[in-house]
């Protein structure tokens, strides 16, 4: 695959009047099998399952103008951002020979994301892929449609080849290959998915229940700080770890049974496992060498809330963990009422500053221009 889109890649002279602007607006993603371990170029030691989003996003657009040479600046919020510029161009001179004609082009790039700051969201898996998917139109605009076209990508959002967005989104950031498809996203090679691969994520919307298109997120802000272990950190402490090895046995098994549950809308199954893909991912933080914690006392307090919540009235509402101290609230759209109830009377109490997300199963990227 990798190579098909090496071919494809357009190596010609731009020409001279060749400029313009396009922009896209991505989705962030939770995963309920974690991705936690790699090798390689971003290749994920076990596959992984997450919800595509639909209101934590990042809109990015990316002006374009043919020049002698590569020109590159990057904005967050209108201000000038070298820190985070630096990643992407990186990611771009990295990745080049997929992208030669970066070379004739002055880039500037704006983005924005509509969660707000310091909310503790990762937003390199919808930056990075909304970046990816920019690029990508230029190229086209160059080129002409992807002949490689799969029409997996979301409805309305124009030409591109959804599968290469993902390949490149996850040399930009692993998790961000499971960003640019609507609902859900399976990323890594598993015998139980067919044209399943560690090199991009493929579509899972038609393979699941109803009830999982329109599942609630309800993000449960505990805390906003920086986390003090970046996920780069934490996949390479994996090497040392001595349960890794058993742990990406049970990520398998746990693929497996999870899309058999999401097939057949199995909650009890769902919540079985999503809590404890959760708790395995904070285990191997705290089993590595040094060994860390990135969840707070709320984040347990939360936890013991929302199970104590079920228990009591079997409403099917399940959490789920990033890397980070932040709780994600799963609950299916027909108990929304209930559980928002639960939110603001209760769960808001442990939220710093009392604030949370309300999110959802979403559609995916959107073409802004
Ligand atoms: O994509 P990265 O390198 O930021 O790693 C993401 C890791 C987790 O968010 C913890 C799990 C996942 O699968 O998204």
């Amino acid at each position: 695959m990798e190579n098909k889109w090496l071919s494809e890649a357009f190596r010609g002279e731009v020409p001279d009047d060749f400029k313009g602007k396009v922009g896209w607006s991505s989705p962030s993603n939770i995963a309920l099998v974690k991705y936690w371990g790699k090798k390689g170029k971003q290749i994920p030691q076990n596959p992984s399952i997450s919800f595509t989003l639909s209101e934590c996003r990042s809109e990015t657009f990316v002006t374009y103008e043919k020049a002698d040479r590569f020109g590159f600046r990057f904005f967050f919020d209108g201000k000038e951002n070298p820190a985070f510029g630096a990643k992407i161009e990186k990611f771009l001179l990295d990745n080049q020979a997929f992208f030669p004609f970066i070379n004739q082009l002055n880039l500037t790039v704006e983005s924005r994301n509509t969660f707000p700051h310091s909310s503790g969201i990762a937003s390199s898996a919808s930056s990075m892929s909304a970046f990816v998917m920019g690029v990508m139109e230029i190229e086209t605009l160059l080129t002409g449609p992807s002949t490689l076209r799969q029409d997996q990508g979301p409805q309305g959002s124009g030409t591109l080849d959804f599968c290469k967005a993902s390949y490149f989104s996850r040399l930009a950031s692993g998790s961000a290959a499971r960003s640019v498809f609507p609902k859900m996203a399976l990323w890594g090679a598993t015998p139980y998915y067919e044209g399943s691969s560690d090199e991009y994520a493929v579509s899972l919307e038609n393979d699941i229940h109803p009830v999982f298109k329109t599942y609630r997120d309800a993000i449960l802000i505990v805390s906003g700080e920086t986390k003090s272990v970046s996920s780069r950190a934490g996949h390479a402490l994996m090497e040392g770890n001595p349960y890794a090895p058993a742990r990406y046995a049970k990520a398998n098994e746990n693929i497996k049974d999870l899309m058999a549950a999401l097939k057949g809308g199995d909650l009890d199954t769902f919540i079985n496992i999503t809590e404890s893909e959760a708790l395995q991912l904070h285990a191997l933080m705290m089993c590595s060498n040094p060994s860390y914690i990135l969840m707070k006392p709320n984040t347990l307090n939360l936890i013991n809330e929302i199970r104590e919540f079920r228990e009591e009235t079997h409403i099917p509402l399940c959490f789920t963990l990033d890397a980070g101290p932040n709780v994600h609230l799963l609950y299916p759209e027909s108990e929304a009422e209930k559980v928002e109830e639960l939110i603001k009377n209760e769960l808001v109490n442990y939220c710093a500053e009392g604030r949370w997300i309300a999110d959802r199963v979403g559609d995916g990227p959107k073409k802004l221009l």
